[in-house]
């Protein structure tokens, strides 16, 4: 388990499947992400059983849960590629209650923190959607910095959307968040 401030990460497990299977269908969520096909229960059962196990090789993969336990979304690393040192992020709070209220950026620093300093990662990069001003905003406060723009890189509801490129660097994590972390530590 990887521990946050208000969340806790944990390895998905088949018991999740009745909510991933009603959140990757619910379209006020996927618009944001590039899912756009229905799943049935099979697939998403398949997803979760076939999963590969998290390592350095196939990424990591993770349910997000509040302090209470209740599991509202989950968050990955993929695509990682030892040579670069590098990852992709990606997130997805399915229960929409508890958008903006801080756990996904809770979630994500967690995540972080794991990236650089247990998988040893320099950079952590991801795409956002140009709409998409909370999850943009959630990555400025973790950090993320804007790196440029795939225009019409993305077709949905009937136009091209750019994608909006951020990463952020291990460097750039330890200056912000480990200083911080430290002196919290210390009571300062
Ligand atoms: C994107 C997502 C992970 C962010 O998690 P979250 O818990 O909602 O985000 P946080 O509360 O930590 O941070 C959001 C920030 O955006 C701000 N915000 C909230 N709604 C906003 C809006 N409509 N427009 C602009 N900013 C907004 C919040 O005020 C907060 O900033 P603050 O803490 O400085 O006030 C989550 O909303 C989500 O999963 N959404 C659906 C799927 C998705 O978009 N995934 C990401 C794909 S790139």
């Amino acid at each position: 388990m990887l521990e946050g401030k208000l969340t806790i990460l944990r390895p998905l497990e088949e018991t999740d499947l009745e909510r991933v299977y009603k959140w990757i269908n619910d379209r006020e969520v996927t618009r944001n992400l590039a899912a756009r096909y229905p799943l049935s229960r099979k697939d998403e059962a398949n997803w979760l059983e076939n999963g590969p196990p998290n390592s350095y090789e196939t990424g990591v993969r993770m349910a997000i849960e509040t302090k209470d336990g209740v599991h509202i979304g989950n968050l990955e690393l993929t695509a990682v590629k030892p040579e670069d040192r590098k990852a992709q992020l990606g997130v997805m709070i399915g229960e929409k209650d508890y958008w903006g209220a801080g756990y996904g950026s809770d979630a994500i620093l967690t995540l972080l923190r794991f990236g650089f300093h247990e998988m040893n990662l320099n950079r952590i990069w991801l795409h956002v959607f140009e709409d998409n001003s909370r999850a943009y905003a959630c990555y400025l406060k973790c950090g993320f910095q804007e790196e440029g723009r795939l225009r019409q890189h993305y077709y949905a509801e009937g136009r091209y959307w750019d994608s909006v490129v951020m990463a952020i660097l291990r460097h750039e994590y330890e200056a912000l968040h480990v200083a911080a972390e430290e002196a919290e530590a210390a009571g300062v």
